[in-house]
């Protein structure tokens, strides 16, 4: 039962496979929380309310901590009544248990009538708790909403904490960052109306966790636009971790009857370090989060995509694109992808964003005769789309001027030349969603990406319902999201990939309805280990999206090591490959060829981090198959200092000790004992002749074992 009610010590139980997780009703009324960290023998061990009865007037570790009755920690509810009155009292008043794996917690605040509905639901096997609330005005009066957060959760106090999170910008994003927690509050936060490549909304908190074992409490915050997380270190309480929408300039009026609901906030314990937080991380997307067309029975594989950004800019059209798109089809890619410079006067970025019909000039018959071309080389077509924006100089813009985000009197903030509509407005909503529909209804399109390359810079909602003007940051992103459902739902043949100037717009609530996101602009592959690092931390491998490019020149990396870095996740190219030479279109052919033999592993398996950028200066990740039948080990052996002629033993995880596996590539056979414990030589040719840094000194190899007995 991992929901228990011990009704003698008002304490509720929520147990996971290793995790417990408790809070109490105080006989005042409020819901205390009491423990999460390990799962306890028995459930009368779990610390009860005894423990802050003389202490309650500090009002810390509420479940739902509130503006009002002194609290003084960070909020979840602030809320303002009709009189004037900003003391919002929420206390308990029922609860409910749905199923097994639910429980919602009531609270009420009868003298103004705003009900609180507290939501759990647990992951089992994967430790795992989603929390959000839902707010209900019982009252015959407006509610205006100030503070929206989804929960707060706390960690145990009287230890000197790390917090790990990823932080970066464009080209640099998901950066592992760790950094020490003192008294005092540290915020990660959007106010960019994306997710943002500033932070991102997850967080992890250790006192001496490591990859491999260690307490470690994380999580992570379903929410693409303004998002908030304070972690709050005050002496002698637990760390206090609330988070949620952003409540930056942003109100939302609850009318009589109303309800809101705010975003889903995950957490998680364990004890197995950085390495088992990941992986339960990776398995609750897989298997409950991203989008599963209802044919499916098994989770999808990614299809390996060609993109024609790198190669051909805003300077596309129907002779270049059937050229690539003949190039892809010979080495065997399966999604050609045509990206930004097709649609409207585009032929920089200067014009046509908001005019989504096929350039004249570049498409004089339209994209059918490339959709065509594509799919007769037995591809998917893909085509790039950034439905927010417009330039001022297109057809959109000179039509609605009206529906951009501006406030009156001020001047518009142009980036990349490009203004935001402003998708609170329904007639925006509209005619988004209509352009998408017959888009995809129009041309036999299997693939959209969906960029949005610049961030919210002026909240301004022209002709706002009345009072309604600071909802704009959340109506923009429901919108968004209903956006996305009524088109999955409409076309559910369609695979879509979130992007945002890069991966500004990656979190858990786009990964309801996007299948894959794109992670970086920045594609060079020394960068890139260290970008997928981080991203690895909290995403799984199936979504993030890495191209094989040129960046730096051609020759700056061997082709196979540019390969071996994009298979660390699902694999796309991006280079121009009307500038390969026949060898290398033909080993590039080979790599693809391999990468779809392993790629189930990859996006499907579980991921040990072996070695990592952050640490070690290079990569070695394993991928762990299903039931453990196929293990593939790939090794990136960047030049770093002082390790240039380093042959290591590589340990390998997570294996059956008396089970054997045979190397592919040698027939060799290791009993999983002497993987784990032993390990397997790394053999790099040496180089001590070098002084200086080549090409040749970036060395990769993928080990591929087979279970043959247990
Ligand atoms: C930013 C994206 O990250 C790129 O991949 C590309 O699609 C450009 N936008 C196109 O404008």
């Amino acid at each position: 039962m991992p929901i228990i009610y011990d009704a003698q010590r008002n304490l509720w139980v929520l147990e996971t496979q290793h995790s417990g997780y408790a809070f109490g009703i105080h006989s005042g009324g409020h819901i205390k929380h009491t423990w999460w960290g390990e799962r306890l023998e028995d459930p009368s061990d779990y610390p009860d309310l005894s423990r802050y009865c003389d202490r309650v007037w500090w009002d810390w570790n509420d479940e739902a901590p509130v503006r009002g009755e002194g609290n003084m920690a960070e909020a979840c509810i602030k809320a303002c009544f009709h009189d004037g009155v900003r003391d919002v009292v929420l206390k308990y008043d029922g609860f409910e248990n749905p199923n097994p794996d639910t429980l919602i917690i009531r609270l009420f605040d009868p003298a103004y009538g705003l009900k609180a509905l507290l939501h759990y639901r647990l992951f089992e096997p994967i430790d795992l708790i989603e929390r959000w609330i839902t707010l209900v005005n019982e009252s015959d009066h407006v509610i205006l909403l100030e503070e929206i957060g989804s929960a707060a959760w706390y960690i145990p106090g009287n230890d000197r904490y790390f917090l790990t999170h990823l932080s970066g910008m464009w080209a640099h994003e998901t950066r592992r960052t760790t950094q020490p927690v003192a008294d005092g509050k540290i915020v990660l936060e959007s106010r960019l109306g994306q997710t943002s490549a500033f932070h991102n909304p997850f967080f992890a908190l250790s006192a001496d966790a490591g990859e491999n074992s260690g307490a470690v409490w994380y999580g992570a915050l379903g929410w693409s636009g303004n998002w908030r997380m304070t972690i709050f270190q005050q002496l002698y309480e637990n760390i206090q971790i609330c988070g949620g929408i952003n409540p930056w300039d942003t109100r939302i009026t609850l009318e009589p009857g109303g309800t809101f609901q705010t975003p889903v906030f995950l957490g998680g314990f364990t004890t197995g370090g950085f390495g088992q937080m990941s992986r339960n991380l990776h398995r609750y997307e897989r298997e409950h989060l991203l989008p599963k067309n209802a044919e499916e029975k098994t989770p999808s594989l990614r299809k390996v995509l060609y993109n024609s950004w790198e190669a051909t800019n805003f300077s596309v059209n129907e002779a270049n694109q059937k050229r690539l798109a003949d190039l892809a089809a010979e080495i065997g890619i399966e999604v050609f992808v045509m990206d930004d410079g097709w649609f409207g006067n585009r032929d920089n970025d200067q014009a046509g964003l908001g005019d989504w019909y096929a350039n004249p000039r570049k498409f004089p018959y339209g994209l059918k005769p490339l959709i065509d071309h594509v799919h007769r080389r037995g591809m998917d077509f893909g085509l790039w789309v950034e439905p927010e924006m417009v330039n001022p100089d297109s057809d959109l813009f000179r039509v609605h001027p009206d529906w951009v985000l501006q406030f009156p009197n001020r001047p518009m903030t142009l980036r990349r030349n490009q203004l935001i509509l402003n998708l609170a407005k329904p007639e925006v909503k509209g005619f988004i969603l209509g352009t998408l529909d017959w888009l995809l209804s129009e041309n036999a399109i299997e693939f959209i990406k969906w960029d949005m390359n610049r961030p919210i810079l002026e909240s301004g909602w022209t002709q706002a319902p009345e009072g309604k003007d600071r909802e704009m940051w959340v109506r923009y992103v429901h919108h968004l999201y209903e956006i996305w459902d009524t088109l999955r739902r409409k076309h559910p043949k369609v695979t879509f990939e979130s992007c945002a100037g890069g991966g500004g717009r990656v979190d858990l609530g786009i990964l309801r309805w996007a299948d894959q996101v794109w992670t970086s602009d920045n594609t060079d592959p020394f960068d890139r280990q260290s970008i997928q690092e981080g991203f690895s931390l909290a995403y799984t491998p199936k979504v993030m999206m890495n191209w094989v490019t040129d960046w730096g020149g051609k020759s700056a990396y061997p082709l196979s090591f540019r390969f071996h870095t994009a298979m660390l996740g699902s694999m796309g190219i991006g280079a121009d490959l009307s500038h390969y030479t026949n060898d290398e279109l033909v080993e590039a052919r080979a790599l693809i060829a391999f990468y779809k033999s392993i790629r189930k592993v990859i996006q499907n398996g579980q991921l040990y981090r072996l070695r990592w950028p952050s640490e070690h200066g290079w990569t070695v990740n394993e991928y762990l198959g299903e039931e453990g039948k196929t293990v593939v080990v790939i090794v990136l052996k960047n030049p770093v200092p002082l390790r240039l002629f380093e042959i290591p033993m590589i340990r390998l995880k997570g294996l059956d000790a008396r089970a054997h596996y045979r190397l592919r590539s040698t027939d060799q056979v290791f009993s999983g004992s002497v993987l784990q414990q032993v390990g397997v030589p790394i053999l790099f040719e040496r180089k001590f002749e070098v002084k200086l840094l080549e090409p040749t000194h970036f060395q990769s190899q993928v080990l591929v074992f087979d279970r043959i007995s247990s």
